[in-house]
């Protein structure tokens, strides 16, 4: 890695200007794109995810305002940020979340506007969302059968929403719409086909995600863990499935297609196949901390500094830099997690 100064453009493998501008980390590894989690609640409390009584919440002081986020948006586009997702918890369960996505929309250099939801609200706020600046949705879906859903959700009546705002997803022209199913063995399981079918007929891309130990669902993620591979085995009996580039995107799916069907299925595989190779993003919690990595306890404070106005680069590019190789994961324990104890804590 090249270290040049100040007018050479390039400190810490930070190139401030030059058609070459961009984050790299010390692994080479360019990081465009940027997952802002919005709010640490949710309106569901997903078995993997949360804890049935919900989470010591953040206070409303504690949470960046959206003129801090977009503050924040606007100093890593000057150093090269290209995309932003919005995460929560559940974004849209935050106040005028179109207010936020038409901000991120108006800063420079920002070009696509993912969001990541349940979807339980999307059906009213669809329009407002895609009016506002947002291009592509990835919706939780973990059962397509209704009691199931309800029961992995742990809340009444998610399906039927889910499938409202994933119709108005559709409706409104979200492009490319993503579909993250979470496999758990004795729950899903039998229903691996089901969902791949969703991608015949529809423009759908439905993502098979390997569940990711946390201090909240220790005992689902060791006994009811399934891999991708069986998982794509079981829809390979099904039809012949073909590697295939998969939609535009950020992640690191691998991605697969029926023969003629308009959308794909794709694996994500933290814990069989680790993809930190390709890593290419940070991740910025509700509460201000810039995160180099999903899991660990490597993390910035970024909320002072911005409240007291100082200069965010040094604090950016110093996470960069210590961005690890991999996590550290270990299927079936804790370990490596560093002890996060729900991933709607750093967004997912
Ligand atoms: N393991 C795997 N995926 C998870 N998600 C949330 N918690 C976990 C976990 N422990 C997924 C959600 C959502 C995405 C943001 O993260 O299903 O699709
Ligand atoms: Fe909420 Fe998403 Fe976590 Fe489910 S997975 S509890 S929808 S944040």
């Amino acid at each position: 890695m090249s270290v040049l100064h100040e007018n050479g453009q390039s400190v810490n493998g930070f190139r401030s200007n030059g058609a070459t501008a961009g984050m790299v980390d010390g692994f080479g590894r360019r990081i465009e794109y940027l997952r802002i989690s919005v709010t640490d609640k949710c309106n569901l409390r997903c078995v993997y995810c949360m804890p049935e009584e919900g989470m010591p919440w953040l206070r409303r002081d504690e949470i960046l305002t959206y003129e801090e986020i977009a503050e924040v948006v606007r100093v890593m586009a000057g150093m090269g940020l290209r995309r932003v997702r919005l995460t929560g918890g559940e974004p849209l369960v935050r106040k005028d979340i179109p207010r936020l996505v038409a901000m991120l929309a108006a800063v420079p250099g920002i070009g696509d506007i993912a969001l990541s939801t349940n979807a339980v609200l999307l059906a009213q706020m669809a329009d407002s969302l895609r009016d506002a600046g947002v291009s592509r949705v990835n919706i939780s879906l973990d059962s397509l059968r209704p009691e199931r859903a309800d029961a992995i959700a742990r809340r009444p009546g998610t399906l039927a929403k889910v499938l409202r705002g994933l119709d108005a997803a559709e409706r409104v022209g979200f492009e490319p719409i993503k579909i993250n199913v979470v496999l758990m063995r004795g729950e899903n399981d039998d229903e691996v086909a089901d969902f791949a079918a969703l991608s015949r007929h529809r423009p759908l891309h439905v993502r098979f995600i390997e569940v990711m130990p946390t201090e909240s669902n220790l005992e689902l993620s060791a006994s009811n863990f399934l891999s991708c591979d069986e998982a794509l085995a079981a829809v390979a009996e099904v039809d012949a499935l073909e590697p295939v580039a998969g939609p535009p995107g950020n992640g690191p799916a691998t991605y697969f297609s029926f023969p003629g069907a308009l959308g794909t299925i794709g694996v994500i595989t933290p814990m069989s196949h680790n993809f930190c190779s390709r890593c290419n993003r940070m991740r910025l919690t509700a509460d201000g901390q810039l995160r180099p990595c999903l899991f660990g306890t490597i993390q910035t404070p970024l909320r002072g500094a911005l409240r007291r106005g100082e200069d965010l680069r040094p604090l950016v590019r110093e996470t960069l830099r210590i961005k690890p190789e991999k996590h550290l994961l270990v299927q079936g324990s804790s370990e490596g997690s560093g002890g996060l104890i729900a991933l709607s804590q750093t967004g997912g």
